[in-house]
């Protein structure tokens, strides 16, 4: 009769893959409960950790939850809270971190009637009443966990891709807002031909990088010529944190999802380490305010408490 669960934040795109590619983290996340009710319907009781609307048809786990009872009526209603471990509007997913966490939890008070896929579904949702577009990168990584790729939004598939053991995530957050909207509204409409060729050869690398725990590979593949280029831009500093972040020993580093958190993959905890404050020294220099985040890559997924 009652929930409580971890969903991961996750990182979307991983350079090359906008759109396409996700990945979990270990360390941060929302920390939610579900609760059965003898009063029907969805109800957000509590967010901590950020002022986000209680409101079931603005929130990203009320539209999800509240979806999910459309389809399957039950005979008892559900109260939720969120805890979220983490900033909205970070670019580590936030939005789909409730949105997966709510598809999880709700499905979990039903029985376990629907299949990864048809949650990860039903968490698009709640991404679409939050930026206007149904993405399945972050929300796909979440309940999946480790890497995942959306091979194909019509219908939806999800590929779950091994991850190398070593793999380590450095992430740095500056206090600037970037609204996912807004930096979708940034991205070119047409690109040319020779560029995509060069695009989807990474993602390729990367993903045969990522199944053969061949790091230079993933390191050669974590480039994107297409939409980092046009949303670097909202990123303060963001050529010089990279180029420090590859200095320190980062396989690669690019924007977390739509910005403006800054993402750096590491082989190993002491490159790590050491990428962290790199990158750490980087903006505490030019006087800018941030977060940080160390983290393992979390293989399972959204977990129950
Ligand atoms: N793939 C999305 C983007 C992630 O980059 O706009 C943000 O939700």
């Amino acid at each position: 009769n009652y929930i409580k669960i971890f969903s991961p934040a996750t990182v979307a795109n991983v350079s090359c893959g906008f759109d396409a590619l996700g990945l979990a983290l270990e360390t941060v996340g929302d920390t939610m409960t579900f609760t059965k009710t003898d009063v029907e319907g969805i109800k957000i009781t509590q967010i901590t950790g950020a002022d986000l609307p209680l409101d079931t048809q603005i929130n990203a786990a009320g539209v999800v939850a509240l979806a999910m009872l459309e389809k399957h009526p039950a005979d008892f209603g559900i109260d939720i809270t969120i805890h979220k471990g983490y900033t909205p509007g970070s670019g580590l997913g936030s939005s789909a971190a409730s949105a997966a966490g709510a598809a999880f939890g709700v499905n979990q008070l039903l029985g376990g009637i629907y299949s990864p896929l048809e949650l990860t579904q039903f968490a698009m949702l709640g991404e679409e009443a939050t930026c206007g577009t149904p993405i399945a990168d972050n929300v796909s990584a979440a309940i999946y966990g480790g890497f995942t790729l959306v091979r194909s939004y019509e219908p939806l598939s999800i590929v779950k891709i091994p991850v190398p053991a070593d793999l380590r995530v450095v992430a740095i957050h500056p206090q600037v807002e970037v609204k996912t909207k807004d930096a979708r509204d940034v991205l070119p409409t047409e690109i040319p031909l020779k560029d995509a060729v060069t695009q989807w050869a990474n993602v390729g690398g990367l993903i045969s990088g990522l199944h053969t725990n061949d790091y230079q590979l993933i390191a050669d593949s974590l480039i994107d010529i297409i939409v980092e280029p046009a949303r670097k831009t909202l990123i303060p500093h963001f050529d010089l944190v990279k180029k420090e972040a590859l200095k320190a020993g980062a396989l690669g580093a690019g924007i977390s999802g739509s910005g403006p958190t800054i993402f750096a993959l590491c082989k190993g905890d002491a490159t790590a380490e050491n990428v962290y404050k790199a990158i750490q020294n980087t903006y505490q220099d030019k006087q800018i305010d941030f977060n940080m985040i160390l983290s393992k890559i979390n293989t399972k997924g959204i977990k129950i408490l």
